[in-house]
């Protein structure tokens, strides 16, 4: 039995303790097997825990079970070393958030950290240690369907998301009595799958890896992330699970990342069908490469580290390492002074899940997530007056996703929340089509029911097992039956407010973004999504949520980004020979950063408090927002840079900050931005930053549409003593 004040002396000591089979045991990760988020497998036993033949467990879920589980490991295991339990706790356990990618649409750090605290805290009552998130690939594609559980298509995003979330969970000390570890994953560019294909190869340029795909995984090793997962993916020719490059000098040696790699579910296995190595070569170069814990691994760690230790392709002290690091974050968690620590009593468990603070959490993180695509004619908000309100679409087949209450009382609560906020306005329910297929007489019953109301709201999107893990669509956009019940809607000339419910950017025929009076993204909003979506219509929230990521106006133009790179020949619609498209449209229906509001705002006179800087200065960049209509509104102004001459080419805008400020009718108010000689730099010919001397365009605005953005010019002094080949901008 291990003693209750274990230290790092005591590590060593249990280390030196261990026999071969009992250090594989914490080297393996395996399934409780009540939540399936792989391939089957078989699950784990009493026997196995007893044994030592495991170190931690995914899956399992709830107090008693993990105490049961955990007893086994601490009374029962001949060293009596504590189990950790992990689970992935993509958007909330029992506190349920928008989906990633729609809380990103916030732009607010203090929310993406108040919603992970929330996480934390709920699975630290209900046995959990350890929570596979978050998920921080960018995303560029829509097709693929991960873009659910990341921050949308732009690096300093994702830097941003990765350090609040990670504080959220973490806070800063893991055997903090609400905290859990985070991990970070997938690591690296999982978002860039060929041809958005789910689990497919990835070949990126390392410029490309190291300016976008990277960064967001820097900040959360500098955050201090517990943990870290490689993708599943292979990447220019070598899976990430065994990627010494990046695993071992890049992010152990050069970040000083000293915490626990665990591999992706069985992708230490399933290097054979790589085509790279079979055990025990596989488990030998996972290990040697830095993964640590084998999850649902098939015996490749369990059978292939002893095997691969007799054949010397392994060494002793390189599994030494990997045990230390794993106990060591079971020290950090405080589960050798109690095992129990995260196993709450049902009392505890009640008082946590009836917090109405987290319902409040919840409604503002879903307000703050939706973004108000279109509004002709200012038909949002609804008036108050309204008579009748139709609530069309096969809500209840998509709002089963992401929350514990079954469909029919989502959509119960919609009606509800539709009737509370329109009290004077008879509320009708009809799916009209399901998500994918036809309903046999549903069309004829919505357009009965949209005969007699003053509007349509149309519920449309996809489910959310479209998207997410494994779910791959060629065709981001509305099933069939779906565009033939919108179509049907609006021939019947009746107002139609669209909600679209989505896990990624759908692709909006040109036809429904020019009829419906008015479209919300809504994403997969979460516990309380309904009450947001009132809160929006009414106009007791002024919508304020922008997209981050761009949503294409045809599958054609994917992948579709702001930041891409200029080239010499640009897009001039009268010029044959320009980079365009002729037979769609070349611009994304909705650019990164759109997202309107029921008021206007005008930003004037961007100023600068230095217009030349030099290496280690940093300047002030100052706009003025105004509040020109009438209603109070919060408005999100990014700030975008463009080098106009460097030895490297550098993308037309470059994301360097971003801000929120609330605005009242009337009211003026100034935004600042610092801006330090960092922000300039960029990964030079070597992919050392560098900072190069000369005009740096400066852009503020609502979003990255250029129409949009207002700019002003700013000189970089002095050439920094690394750089000896002469800069474009002395040419
Ligand atoms: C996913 C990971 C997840 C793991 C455990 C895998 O299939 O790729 O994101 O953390 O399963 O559930």
């Amino acid at each position: 039995m291990v003693k209750a004040a274990m230290d790092h002396r005591g590590i060593e000591k249990l280390l030196s303790e261990m026999t071969l089979k009992e250090k594989v045991g914490q080297l393996t990760m395996l399934s409780g097997e009540l939540v399936q988020t792989g391939p089957a497998s078989a699950p784990v036993t009493s026997d196995a825990i007893k044994n030592g033949e495991v170190g931690s467990l995914l899956n399992l879920v709830g107090s008693e079970r993990v105490r049961d589980a955990q007893r086994h490991a601490v009374e029962g295991s001949r060293l009596g070393i504590p189990l950790f339990f992990s689970l992935d706790v993509l958007y909330g356990l029992r506190t349920m958030f928008p989906i990633p990618l729609g809380e990103s649409s916030a732009f607010d750090p203090a929310l993406w950290e108040a919603t992970a605290r929330v996480a934390a805290e709920e699975c630290a009552v209900e046995g959990i240690d350890l929570t596979f998130a978050p998920m921080i690939d960018i995303a560029r594609d829509p097709r693929w369907g991960r873009t659910l559980e990341g921050p949308g298509e732009d690096a300093l995003v994702g830097q941003r998301v990765a350090r609040a979330k990670v504080r959220g969970y973490q806070t800063d000390d893991l055997a903090a009595p609400t905290a859990i570890a985070a991990t970070a994953k997938h690591f690296a560019g999982y978002g860039a799958v060929l041809a958005g294909r789910e689990y497919a190869s990835v070949d990126m340029s390392e410029r490309l890896l190291h300016e976008v795909y990277l960064p967001p995984f820097r900040a959360a090793v500098e955050a201090g992330v517990a943990c870290l997962m490689p993708a599943f993916i292979d990447l220019n020719g070598t899976p990430m699970s065994i990627h010494v490059p990046l695993l071992r000098k890049l992010v152990r040696e050069r970040w000083g990342f000293d915490g626990v790699i665990v591999s992706d579910w069985s992708s230490i296995a399933e290097l054979l069908l790589h085509g790279v190595a079979a055990r025990p070569e596989a488990a030998a170069l996972a290990l040697n490469a830095g993964v640590d814990i084998d999850m649902m691994g098939k015996g490749a760690y369990v059978d292939g580290l002893p095997e691969a230790l007799d054949r010397g392709l392994v060494t002793m002290a390189r599994i030494d390492e990997a045990v230390r690091r794993v106990l060591m974050l079971k020290l950090k968690l405080g589960l050798f002074d109690d095992p129990y620590r995260r196993c709450g009593s049902p009392e505890a468990i009640a008082a946590s899940a009836a917090q109405p603070a987290r319902r409040a959490l919840a409604r503002e993180a879903a307000r703050k997530s939706i973004v108000l695509l279109t509004n002709t004619g200012a038909t949002l908000p609804l008036k108050g007056s309204l008579k009748s309100i139709a609530i069309v679409g096969p809500f209840g087949e998509i709002a089963g996703g992401n929350s514990e209450p079954p469909p029919a009382e989502r959509v119960a609560a919609l009606v509800d929340q539709v009737k509370a906020a329109f009290p004077e306005a008879a509320v009708s329910v009809a799916a009209g089509s399901h998500v994918e297929q036809p309903r046999e007489g549903g069309l004829a019953e919505a357009l009965r029911n949209a005969e007699q109301s003053d509007v349509i709201l149309l519920c449309l999107g996809e489910r959310v097992d479209m998207a997410g893990e494994a779910s791959s669509r060629a065709y981001p956009g509305l099933p069939q039956p779906q565009q033939d019940l919108a179509r049907a809607l609006l021939e019947t000339g009746k107002p139609v407010v669209v909600l679209l419910f989505s896990g990624r950017p759908l692709i909006v025929p040109d036809w429904l973004a020019a009829f419906a009076k008015a479209i919300l993204a809504v994403w997969h909003p979460g516990s309380e999504g309904e009450g947001a979506i009132a809160d929006v219509l009414s106009g007791a929230y002024n919508p304020s949520g922008r997209l981050s990521m761009s949503w294409p106006a045809d599958v054609g133009q994917i992948p579709i980004f702001f930041a891409e790179r200029p080239t010499g020949r640009p897009r001039l619609e009268n010029e044959h020979f320009s980079s365009k498209y002729l037979d769609i449209p070349n611009d994304p229906r909705f650019r990164f950063g759109h997202g309107l509001s029921y008021t206007s705002f005008l930003l004037s006179n961007p100023r600068a408090t230095r217009w030349t800087i030099a290496a280690g200065e940093t300047t002030e960049i100052l706009v003025d927002v105004k509040n020109t209509g009438a209603m109070a509104g919060e408005h999100t102004v990014f700030l975008f840079i463009r080098d106009v001459a460097s030895s490297i080419t550098r993308p037309a805008l470059e994301l360097e900050d971003f801000t929120k400020v609330m605005v009242a009718p009337g009211e003026m108010k100034t935004v600042r931005f610092a801006l330090s000689s960092d922000q300039l730099r960029f990964l030079g010919a070597d992919l050392e930053p560098v900072l190069e001397p000369g005009a740096f365009e400066i852009f503020v605005g609502p979003s990255a549409n250029p129409a949009q953005l207002q700019m002003l010019e700013l000189q970089v002094r002095q050439v920094e003593a690394r750089q000896a080949q002469p800069s474009p901008k002395s040419m």
